[in-house]
């Protein structure tokens, strides 16, 4: 069953390239990019991961962007459409997605946490900023607070979506921009505090000998899920465009911006961790306890840090409205069902899976209702969702899309998307259907295998 008449669209192409931007920068690129890039040896990791965006981040984008404008259907809708057998690589999009926002929304639920918590008690956080943020995930006791917050985030995401493009488009032209200039501000002041050269050297040098499969896995990983690649998202988003809007320079837009966003994180919270001396925590604290005892060091810290996490929140909940949108457009499309029911149900079952996540970061560990191999850092349910998107299911996807428009569309019908019919001049063309034809999937599914082969060493 398909249900696509009187599709919305969006209603400007500002309105999708920032919609689509906003999907892109997220979390991915706030609270996970700068950890890797500093764990992954700073200069040749942010080589890499600029090489992999410029030649496989935009072939996929543009892939998926020509899919889903061809057919204006939901991701499974879509390549079903476009060949009966295939409309499953939609539906593995769409249950990656349905995967990440389960945890994606318990860590917007944090961000919420810490924005009450610099408003009202600041000096508590700052006492002891690992402590605090433990004791947030479950060290003192159940953490129904953060839970509480995830709920919030979570309703506030279905609130959005349930105005379907309108609500998103909106939502963006706003929080968009202002995260912009937030960015940039604390970009800026974070590089001209006293002994932050080091952290900016840090992030300039280059040196190879720090990339190895592991660094490699990670840039691909980080790409997909920072592009909003391979979770449906990106074909749900183009299906709402007119062949109007010039896939190819929007491609080009969203992946330059969403790079910037990564950077300019990067260039925020490593040279303020090396000015203040603070060992940058891994994982899920970097953004929060790390950061806390970054924010306490400086002049304005509290200011600065409120700013940050209302700048983690917009990029989250720009980022997690795209995904549900992708699971609730295939609900409602292609099973028929009434999308303020779906995103309940939706929302209510992604909630019960997310609560895990966060619950396993501590609380069940120090229960020992769960057995973490070393402790708390690393939370085996937490990483395992990570894991199981990151390195397996984002490139698995953008491998099977890639094949799919190599292979079986074909890259001539997506270069006739891409350019309207021959209204829009695609120069890189030719390069265009080598990549996808060739390279992508050859590298994807390379570093797949290299991924089995090689084992998880750091998310
Ligand atoms: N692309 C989104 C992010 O980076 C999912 O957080």
């Amino acid at each position: 069953m398909s249900t696509t008449e009187n599709r919305a669209e969006f209603g400007s192409t500002l309105g999708f390239i920032l919609s689509a931007a906003g999907s892109a920068v997220g979390l991915g690129n706030i609270w996970k990019f700068p950890g890797k890039a500093y764990a992954c040896g700073g200069g040749a990791f942010l080589i890499i991961y600029l090489i992999i965006v410029a030649l496989v981040g935009t072939t996929v984008m543009m892939a998926e962007f020509t899919i889903g404008r061809k057919t204006h259907k939901n991701a499974v809708g879509a390549l079903r459409e476009l060949n009966s057998k295939w409309g499953w690589v939609g539906g593995l999009g769409i249950l990656t997605g349905f995967i990440i926002l389960c945890y994606y929304c318990q860590v917007g639920g944090w961000t919420l946490y810490y924005i009450a918590a610099y408003i009202t008690d600041v000096q508590t956080v700052w006492a002891d900023p690992m402590a605090y943020f433990l004791g947030m995930l479950g060290a003192n006791g159940f953490p129904l607070a953060a839970i509480i917050w995830a709920l919030v985030f979570l309703f506030l995401t279905a609130f959005i979506i349930s105005h379907g493009t309108a609500g998103i488009e909106k939502m963006s032209k706003i929080l968009m921009p202002v995260l912009f200039i937030l960015l940039i501000g604390l970009m800026i002041r974070a590089c001209t505090l006293p002994g932050a050269d080091e952290g900016v050297k840090y992030m300039l040098h280059v040196d190879f000998s720090t990339i190895n499969t592991t660094a490699i896995l990670t840039a691909l990983g980080q790409a997909f899920f920072s592009l909003s690649l391979g979770m449906g998202v990106m074909i749900t988003y183009a299906s709402y465009l007119s062949s109007d809007d010039n896939l190819i320079s929007n491609t080009g837009i969203i992946c330059v911006l969403d790079t910037c966003v990564a950077l300019f994180a990067g260039f925020m919270i490593i040279p303020a961790v090396f000015a203040t001396g603070i060992a940058p925590g891994m994982g899920g604290g970097f953004a929060f306890a790390t950061l806390a005892g970054v924010f306490m060091a400086i002049p304005g810290g509290q200011f600065m840090g409120l700013l940050f996490y209302f700048l983690l929140f917009f990029a989250a909940v720009t980022s997690s409205t795209s995904i549900l949108e992708g699971t609730v457009s295939f609900l409602v499309e292609e099973k028929g069902m009434e999308r303020k029911k779906t995103l309940v149900i939706v929302s209510c079952i992604m909630f019960v899976i997310g609560v895990f996540y966060t619950l396993s970061q501590v609380f069940m560990n120090l229960k020992g209702i769960w057995i973490s191999k070393d402790g708390l850092q690393f939370p085996i349910f937490g990483d395992f969702l990570e894991y199981l998107t990151d390195r397996l299911l984002l490139p698995l996807g953008a491998f099977f899309t890639t094949f799919f428009v190599g292979w079986i569309w074909g890259t001539d019908k997506s270069i006739e998307e891409a350019t309207s019919d021959g209204k829009f001049k695609f120069g890189l063309a030719p390069v265009y259907a080598f990549m996808v034809k060739f390279i992508d999937p050859i590298v994807i599914g390379v570093i797949i295998v290299a991924g089995m082969v090689f084992g998880m060493a750091i998310s």
